[in-house]
């Protein structure tokens, strides 16, 4: 990329909170002003906010940067901040979850079940021999087993790597393999789209390969058959029959808390590494001060999944740091009808949710209709995460879900900086459609060019250490500085690998990934301004666009799209829509009707795959595609499809 972004899409549809919000907010504007005079002491006073053993001597030491160590000398449990001190503050009553299993089974755990739960796992998971320091690798499904599972490996200091239960035997065996996992835990599988899914059989071919795993625990769940081996422990007699008495003991403030594997698109996967007392406070405030939780009061909801830092930073760490009630999910939002999810938030009259734009773009594709038979009058705040959301998906998120009420958090952040960093305040942000806004009190982030110098669109970079970031890549330090810290070293800057703009307001608009950014006679076009564009046409439900390589334009704009259910719509039309707002330079080469993208199976649309189409190469590594077929259904449409 060079110099600089262009500025297309121009927004000015503002938002100002709901004046009860702001009156009430947990977060309010003072904080930004506090953060800036001193950014360590307000810090100091979110770590504070939890229960330390053991105060810190020193709040940063960055003199050996890009290593990190925040609350130096300070010794806490993760484990005890979730659950005991709930407890023992009398509110052992209050439900942490309300879990519903796809089929319609629920559960119902208050803090002190889940306390007498993780304390049963903690001792279990002592006399399998797990100690301080080891590492466990958690492959479950979505069942309040799976958080307990990460509160005892942090109450007792084992370092867990939980694997999303998606992944194939491959992807669970290389991080096993990578960080030498001594104990796995799993189950006989989960409820899927209708039907009983087996992880088991995943765990024991992996485990075939994976020669430190001595235990391998596993909850019955399905109730499937299962093949048993003389590593397989089951969790009902394990934990069982565990004692119900563990008093969590101090863990330094650096000690490793988890490793979670990212991917680049075809690299190794990264194990990025997370520690203890700056991510639980900034995690724990992330939550407290974006989704303004009033713990006495709310019902929060957070559709990820644990096997994605999302789920681990705003299912587990961050609402029951805060004594959250919230809902939690097995299944899909499709199983056994397209209006799953709302059925939920009228049940459980959820008030606050957080989910993804690939989600939000899918229930706009399915159509208007379905939220309307629901009752989503409970709902206060809604937030998004994991890709840039388009204005439009934005607005249909707000008036169709939110009812023209909810104020709406869009959240950027990373695996690696562990918690939220740039987004608005509920209370405080008068929200632009599309934009995060800004960065968080305590957080600094700036927008700069090849050169490190601060622009008004290109990389994204983070200036100064944050508490939650990750402290290195497990066992490849030279790969922690070469990813994220050699491309500004002069400066100093973490880069996040985004591209960026920053408007006449100040506001932040994520633009997609660097590598992603198109070429085009001479501009640097971002894919994500060119989806926004499409998503803005009434046909448009979702669009993904690559540049392709063009003789004449160096790149061209290929764009894939989804139409709104029932809506019909011609290529031309799309094509002259872009072009007018956008500019001409932006009107795609071509457009191609889909029937679905390809897609991580966290959501992100799989641009790589779609170049390859487009210049009609081969198609490269697929393995971490959530549905095979779709790729070739998109193969086969464009040899049909007309090229202008
Ligand atoms: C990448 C990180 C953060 C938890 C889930 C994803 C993209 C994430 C946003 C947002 C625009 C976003 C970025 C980022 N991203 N949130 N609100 N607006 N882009 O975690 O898998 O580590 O992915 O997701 O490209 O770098 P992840």
């Amino acid at each position: 990329m060079s110099e600089t972004l262009e500025n297309l899409l121009q927004e000015t549809r503002q938002f100002p909170p709901p004046a009860e919000l702001a009156e009430n907010a947990n977060v309010k504007a003072d904080a930004y002003k506090e953060a800036e005079v001193d950014r360590l002491a307000f810090w100091e006073k979110q770590a504070r906010r939890l229960h330390w053993f053991k105060e810190w001597d020193q709040t940063l030491d960055w003199s050996n940067p890009p290593f990190a160590k925040w609350f130096v000398g300070g010794q806490l449990n993760i484990s005890y901040n979730c659950l005991d001190r709930h407890v023992l503050a009398g509110q052992g009553d209050r439900v942490a979850i309300h879990w519903e299993g796809e089929p319609g089974d629920t559960r119902t755990l208050t803090y002190n079940d889940l306390l007498i739960e993780t304390k049963k796992a903690a001792n279990a998971l002592t006399s399998l021999g797990v100690q301080a320091g080891d590492r466990v690798a958690i492959y479950m499904p979505m069942i309040p087993e799976a958080a307990v599972a990460m509160l005892a490996c942090a109450r007792i200091g084992a370092t867990h790597s939980v694997v999303f239960g998606g992944f194939s035997v491959d992807a669970l065996k290389g991080r096993i393999q990578d960080a030498s996992a001594k104990v796995v835990i799993t189950a006989d599988g989960g409820y899927r789209r209708g039907a009983p899914s087996a992880l088991k059989p995943t765990v024991d071919e992996s485990v075939a390969e994976c020669p430190t795993i001595e235990k391998v625990l596993v909850v019955r769940r399905t109730g499937q058959d299962v093949a048993w081996t003389d590593k397989d422990v089951w969790w009902h007699d394990a934990v069982g029959n565990a004692s119900e008495e563990h008093e969590a003991p101090a863990f330094d403030a650096e000690h490793p808390l988890f490793i979670l594997y990212t991917s680049g698109t075809t690299a190794k996967p990264k194990g990025i590494l997370h520690t203890t007392g700056g991510y639980l406070t900034q995690a724990s405030f992330t939550h407290h001060a974006v989704f303004d939780l009033k713990p006495e009061s709310d019902i929060y909801w957070c559709t990820a999944d644990i096997g994605w830092v999302t789920g681990h930073s705003y299912i587990v760490y961050g609402p029951l740091s805060n004594g959250a009630t919230q809902v939690m999910y097995e299944g899909t939002p499709d199983t056994p009808h397209k209006g799953r999810f709302w059925e939920l938030i009228e049940k459980y009259r959820v008030t606050i949710l957080y989910t993804a734009p690939t989600a939000i773009r899918t229930f706009a594709k399915w159509g208007d209709d379905i939220p309307a038979q629901f009752d989503l009058s409970s709902l206060r705040l809604l937030g998004s995460v994991g890709e840039p959301i388009n204005p439009e998906a934005w607005m249909w998120y707000r008036e169709h879900i939110g009812g023209n009420r909810c104020p709406i958090v869009d959240t950027w952040w990373q695996t690696e900086t562990g918690a939220i960093m740039i987004s608005p305040l509920p209370g405080v942000t008068n929200c632009k459609p599309g934009s995060a806004m800004g960065p968080l009190p305590g957080i600094s982030a700036t927008i700069v060019n090849d050169e490190g110098q601060p622009t008004d669109g290109g990389y994204l970079t983070l200036t100064e250490p944050w508490p939650s970031m990750l402290r290195t890549i497990w066992g490849d330090n030279d790969r922690f500085i070469e990813t994220y810290w050699a491309r500004f070293r002069e400066q100093g800057y973490y880069f996040a690998g985004d591209g960026a703009k920053r408007d006449s307001d100040g506001a932040i608009w994520l633009l997609g990934r660097v590598d992603d950014v198109m070429l085009v006679s001479g501009h640097n076009i971002s894919t994500t301004e060119v989806e926004s564009a499409l998503v803005a046409h009434p046909a448009v439900a979702e669009a993904a666009v690559v540049g392709a390589t063009d003789a004449t334009t160096g790149q061209a704009i290929c764009a894939f799209v989804i139409l709104r259910g029932g809506a019909s719509v011609s290529e031309a039309e799309l094509r002259d829509h872009v072009g007018k707002t956008l500019g001409p330079i932006c009107k795609p080469r071509q457009v191609q009707l889909v029937a679905e993208l390809p897609k991580t199976r966290s959501g992100k649309i799989m641009r790589r795959l779609l170049r390859n189409i487009a210049e009609k190469k081969e198609l490269g590594d697929t393995t971490t595609l959530q549905d095979a077929n779709v790729m070739q259904l998109i193969k086969e449409g464009m040899q049909t499809s007309t090229e202008d």
